[in-house]
């Protein structure tokens, strides 16, 4: 297998690259224009190539020139508060320059893709866990986009055979040795709360107290990056026998916020203060998936599901990396 991996210098694409070369791949080439990953992400013997999905003659040489035979598409906008106030971004990165790619690959003679999608493409479930067959009605734009891409690799599926998984992403969080999550601004829950026991921050907010949930705060789907970035070499092994595949991806438990900062003062030993503030405008209330379809049909299995380990695995990678990534 010869990979070219979008956004592959990304807090999830840079451990995608990680075990892809783990299972063996060939070749593994990275686009990314470094406006949100980290050159030094990137870990040898992949090679980074510096530039924007968009342009379609980098894309297309990079893909002859490396011999590409299979494309994991991570190179996008994704998050859901900026999209709401920002969408023509997400409607230029997400739909626009993908579907630029789209026709550089093709060009270049690649017939498999993997796509890095979204929970948000549900919206707000009527019950949970979510399985894929769900109605999709996302919220936002960062959702909306994500799903207008997965219906054009479904066309582009039936008219060009470009065969394609596309996988539906619920809460990534955790580390490996060699990559962690360091986004500017962050955001994520995770990485927040591990900045105020790291001292960077002075307490944790809790973004609304009165939802409908035992104790009030909003459940998420924490999935392991490992696990999640394993799945992406299932779904290129998959892609022989089902052309057009929708995959969820969490492991279906699901941690209260409340509940992350208990398992993050265990790990920590820290207090980390919290405050409980307004709700965040389009949270839903529960989001945890039903990943059977992925566990019975490419025999993906989390194997670091627990909250402990995910949460100790994200202090671990701070702990070593105290600056994140060298610039
Ligand atoms: N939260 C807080 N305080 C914070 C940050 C987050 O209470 O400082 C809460 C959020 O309200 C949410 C939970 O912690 O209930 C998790 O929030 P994150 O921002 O870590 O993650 P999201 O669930 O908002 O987002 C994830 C992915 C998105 C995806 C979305 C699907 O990061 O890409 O799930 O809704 F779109």
């Amino acid at each position: 297998m010869r990979a070219l991996v979008t956004g592959g210098a990304g807090y999830v694409g840079s451990v995608v690259v990680e075990e892809l070369i783990a299972a063996g791949a060939e070749h593994v080439v990275v686009i990314d224009d470094l406006s949100k990953g980290h050159a030094a992400a990137v870990v040898a013997p992949a090679i980074l190539v510096r530039g924007n999905i968009a342009d379609r003659e980098l894309v297309a040489a990079t893909c002859s020139d490396h011999r590409i035979d299979v494309v994991v598409h991570m190179a996008a906008s994704s998050l859901v508060g900026e999209s709401v106030k920002e969408p023509r971004k997400y409607y230029a990165n997400n739909v626009t320059n993908g579907l630029a790619l789209l026709d550089a690959i093709r060009a270049a003679g690649v017939e498999r893709f993997v796509f890095s999608s979204t929970a948000a493409v549900y919206g707000e479930p009527e019950r949970t866990p979510i399985t894929e067959d769900f109605q999709l009605q996302p919220t936002n734009p960062y959702g909306e986009t994500k799903l207008t891409f997965e219906r054009a690799l479904a066309w582009y599926q039936a008219a060009y055979g470009l065969r394609f998984a596309s996988l539906r992403y619920f809460n990534a969080a955790g580390a490996t040795e060699h990559n962690g999550e360091q986004h500017v601004p962050e955001t994520h829950l995770i990485p927040l709360v591990l900045d105020v026991a790291r001292g960077k921050l002075a307490h944790a907010s809790i973004f609304g107290g009165d939802y409908p949930t035992a104790d009030g705060t909003c459940i998420r789907d924490y999935i392991h990056v490992r696990d999640l970035a394993r799945a992406h070499v299932l779904a290129i092994g998959g892609m022989a026998e089902r052309p057009a595949r929708f995959y969820n991806l969490g492991c279906g438990g699901g941690y209260s916020v409340r509940q992350v900062i208990e398992v993050a003062r265990a790990v920590t030993g820290h207090a980390i203060p919290v405050e409980v503030v307004a709700r965040r405008a389009g949270d839903p209330a529960v989001l945890v998936a039903d990943s059977t379809r992925i566990k019975s049909e490419l025999g993906w299995q989390p194997q670091r599901q627990d909250l402990q380990t995910i949460v100790t695995d994200a202090w671990n990678w701070l702990m070593a990396h105290p600056q994140g990534y060298p610039q």
